[in-house]
């Protein structure tokens, strides 16, 4: 049983307060241990690359891990995040949510469960979680999702075919509630389908009008590496699905002054229709993730709810691709430049009327592939993520 809230533990007699990492250390080493370490090396290694194994804005893999015992700490590395779309670390949030998601299934799948202390600190921003493990006695319990970790992907391509049916709809409906407050939204006429259309559409072109989210787009596409191969950071140009004719012009766009020479011919408005409108159009499924509210806890659950959404889809055999841009813009953390503003500030209240009650964060495109994508994007090393004590 996985405990989220409130904080799942407090500091006994000999045990280590928490966030206090030497005296941790210290009641090891002497022996004046209250708890035995149940998790072994092995089953740590396999938990960590369960983590990475998650989703993240423009695969910024925006975490860093540290073993004290038993408990394992997840913080965001502040080398990777804040940026111009994360000032508030909501895409961080999100990410370390399904990164924790992923842990805490595989070790699920293993028989160990843990407690989870989501920010611990309050006054340190980047501590997203401790976590406790225990091995709990008697067989491991069954955890389908958990062989869905390393087949899950996000996927570019277009157009997608079949359709979500109730009883598909049903089970990602259930694996968001299963996070407290999570809840998924569904276009239920043409009309709401058209509205969020329209509304990811108009955030998505914003990326590219936008100079400041221009530049963060296009600095996280790793251009170097050619059309083909892979990249263990940032986005693989492969995993864009960009038609090939499409290619140079798209590579010529990450330069500033080209993309804002191709948006007085209107650049932006047909990358927000070929980015978004296009392949939404021709999918058959299109679902909202909705917070409660905009704490960091909700956004954290809401990464924690994402990644079960997305492993039972894998489990399905449903494609995903996520898009962030309209959920996060609306909240109304991120800065862009004056003139574009009031373009930014009809994005929030029009998600809010369309899935009120709460805040829409990240929609989903579903529908159904004949083929795995070609390309899908790296990992770093498991090392530059942290010690594995
Ligand atoms: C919070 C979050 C936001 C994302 N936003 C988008 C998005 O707007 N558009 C998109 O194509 N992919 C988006 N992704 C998918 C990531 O780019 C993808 O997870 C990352 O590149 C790693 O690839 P993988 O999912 O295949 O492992 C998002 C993922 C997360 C976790």
């Amino acid at each position: 049983m996985v405990r989220t809230s409130p904080p799942a533990y407090s500091a006994r007699a000999g045990e280590p307060m928490v966030g206090d990492a030497r005296s941790s250390r210290s009641a090891e080493s002497s022996g004046h241990i209250g708890r035995m370490r149940t998790v072994d090396r092995h089953t740590k290694e396999g938990i960590l690359r369960a983590g990475i194994a998650a989703p993240s804005a423009d695969n910024s893999q925006p975490w860093c891990f540290a073993w004290q015992g038993d408990d394992l700490d997840l913080r965001i590395d502040a080398s990777r995040s804040g940026h111009v779309s994360d000032t508030r670390y909501v895409l961080s949030d999100l990410a370390a949510g399904a990164c924790l998601e992923n842990m805490v299934i595989h070790a699920r799948s293993l028989g160990y469960a843990a407690d989870l202390q989501p920010f611990p600190q309050p006054d340190d921003e980047l501590w997203v979680a401790r976590m406790r493990w225990r091995h709990d006695p008697g067989p491991p319990p069954v955890e389908p999702l958990a062989r869905a970790i390393a087949q899950r992907h996000t996927d570019r391509r277009f157009p997608w075919s079949g359709s979500i049916d109730a009883d598909a709809q049903a089970r990602l409906n259930a694996q968001a509630q299963l996070i407290p407050g999570q809840r998924l939204w569904w276009p239920q006429t043409p009309h709401a389908r058209k509205a969020a259309l329209d509304v990811i559409r108009q955030a998505e072109t914003l990326r590219f009008r936008s100079p400041a989210l221009h530049a963060e787009l296009f600095s996280s596409i790793r251009f170097a590496v050619g059309w083909h191969a892979a990249c263990e950071e940032g986005l693989a140009p492969t995993t864009l699905a960009v038609e090939p004719p499409l290619r140079p012009v798209f590579q010529a766009l990450r330069r500033p002054a080209m993309m804002s020479m191709f948006n007085r011919l209107g650049a932006a408005t047909v990358l927000g229709w070929r980015s978004a409108w296009l392949p939404i159009r021709l999918s058959p499924g299109l679902c909202l993730l909705v917070i409660p509210s905009t704490a960091r806890s909700d956004v954290l659950a809401a990464g924690r709810a994402l990644q079960r959404v997305w492993l039972q889809a894998t489990l399905d055999g449903l494609s995903v691709q996520p898009y962030a841009a309209a959920g996060v813009l609306g909240l109304g953390f991120v800065a862009v430049e004056p003139a574009l503003q009031q373009s930014l500030s009809r994005v929030g209240p029009t998600l809010r009327n369309l899935c009120a009650p709460g805040y829409g964060l990240v929609f989903l495109r579903l529908g159904h592939t004949r083929s795995a994508p070609r390309g899908r994007s790296g990992r770093r090393t498991l090392e530059s993520f942290g010690a594995l004590q």
